[in-house]
């Protein structure tokens, strides 16, 4: 694999991690700030636009090695790709869930910067934001599935 590769390759399974956990406390804040009645502060703002780049990282550095692969230079028909469980996973699924993921999020962002009322920004972060994290862990490839990758990879070395 070209170094250039493993290098974002790294970074996309590290920056999962990074996302992982920034969506976990934004979620948890979202319900708390929902359920408790609470103000919507500069904090919560600050840690919607941190995952929205997190979000937009992932995909940028996901769309870089999509094209990375050189689908067509490899001599392999779309029938062989969608064949392949794989293959296909990569090929297709993947991409297709964390862009429908990320413009939930996005549409999610814009929902909660319209609303009149904390409570309302607060209800609309959490259903927003549960359905679009529900999507990026449904499109993971956690080891054990066919397409599994590892937990975690430094350059050469996987866990
Ligand atoms: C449109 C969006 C995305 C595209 C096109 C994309 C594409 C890819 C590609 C091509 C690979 C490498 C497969 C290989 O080298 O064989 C990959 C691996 C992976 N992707 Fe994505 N990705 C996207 C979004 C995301 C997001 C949002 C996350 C998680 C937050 C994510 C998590 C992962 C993980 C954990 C791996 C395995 C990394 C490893 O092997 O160490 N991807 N993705």
């Amino acid at each position: 694999m070209p170094f250039i590769n493993l290098i974002l390759l790294t970074l996309h399974n590290i920056a999962r991690w990074v996302f992982i956990v920034v969506a976990i406390i934004l979620l948890v804040q979202s319900f708390q700030g929902w359920f408790g009645k609470k103000v919507y502060s500069d904090q919560n703002r600050t840690l919607t636009t941190i995952f929205i780049i997190l979000f937009d990282v992932q995909i940028l550095i996901g769309i870089i090695l999509f094209f990375s692969k050189g689908w067509g230079s490899v001599m392999m028909t779309a029938g062989d790709i969608m064949s392949t469980a794989a293959l296909r996973f990569f090929a297709v699924e993947h991409w297709m869930i964390m862009l429908l993921a990320v413009i939930l999020a996005h549409i999610g962002s814009g929902q909660v910067k319209k609303a009149a009322t904390d409570l309302q920004k607060f209800r609309r972060a959490a259903i927003w934001f549960s359905i679009s994290f529900i999507l990026v862990l449904g499109g993971i490839p956690w080891p054990g599935m066919a397409a599994g990758r590892p937990l975690l990879r430094l350059f050469g070395m996987t866990i």
